[in-house]
């Protein structure tokens, strides 16, 4: 994949292992979860959760539906308070995009203007350097040509890839992804893990990435934590379970 924008928000050095690769095991947390709980009503979405993301890490949260997965990726984004526990974060500056499960696009706006929505002059040289990333992102992923239609008449693949293209174009430090490719088929969620994994790579983006779909999670890179019943029961790599 080429390189595609020199992020210059990225601007801390990373442990590495002897292959060059991030070593999270020696990065700060991102972010620290202690024995959080949430109910709603008399659902124990999270019920004693602890939770450690380290920069540079990817993490699939998996479990069956209704385990937990989403409420836990909302309280770590500050979407939600739990009811108890500690939650921290780095102490550095982080900015997190976060991929909603039911994706939160402008329906009456086409895909492209969806995507301009993440236009911050702030991190980009000029409108031009960001439209380069999103034409590179939007080629990458097929969607290009199609641009122009409105978000409400895209088809569930195209949907899901504008919602992943937008978080990517705000060139964040953390992705908190909820089941972002649970409309697409297994080649194009590859392409999907594929940039998210160059990122990582390349910069140390952190990914936290939820699915109920563990054969998926089973045939990428990253940490497993599995959730059951608003539980963590398992976290460790996909060969030692
Ligand atoms: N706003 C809410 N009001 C009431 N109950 C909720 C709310 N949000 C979540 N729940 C309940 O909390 C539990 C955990 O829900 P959550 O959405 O976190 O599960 P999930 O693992 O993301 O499931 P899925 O794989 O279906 O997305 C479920 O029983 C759900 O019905
Ligand atoms: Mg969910």
């Amino acid at each position: 994949m080429r390189e595609f924008h020199q992020n210059t928000k990225h601007q801390h050095s990373f442990p590495r292992t002897s292959q060059g690769f991030f070593d999270p095991t020696r990065s700060e947390k991102i972010f620290s979860a202690e024995s959080l709980k949430l109910s709603f009503g008399n659902i124990k979405a999270l019920n004693g959760v602890d939770f450690k993301v380290h920069r540079g890490e990817i993490v699939f949260l998996t479990g069956v539906s209704g385990a937990g997965k989403t409420t836990l990726l909302k309280v770590l984004g500050g979407v939600i308070k739990p009811d108890k526990g500690k939650l921290s974060r780095s102490e550095h500056k982080v900015f997190t995009a976060p991929i909603f499960q039911d994706l939160k696009l402008i329906e009456n706006k086409s895909c492209e203007k969806n995507l301009m929505v993440s236009y911050d002059s702030s991190v980009y040289k000029s409108k031009k350097e960001f439209r380069s990333d999103m034409r590179d992102l939007c080629d990458m992923l097929g969607v290009t040509e199609r641009l122009g239609i409105l978000a409400r008449d895209a088809n569930g693949g195209m949907r899901q890839k504008i919602s992943f293209i937008r978080a990517m174009l705000t060139r964040p430090d953390v992705i908190l992804a909820d089941e972002p490719t649970s409309a697409l088929d297994f080649e194009n969620a590859k392409k999907i893990f594929d940039i998210l994994n160059y990122y990582n790579v390349k910069q140390g983006l952190t990914v936290v990435w939820a699915t109920h779909n563990r054969d998926l999670a089973n045939k990428f890179t990253g940490r497993i934590v599995h959730m059951d019943k608003g539980r963590l029961i398992y976290s460790g790599h996909a060969c030692f379970i």
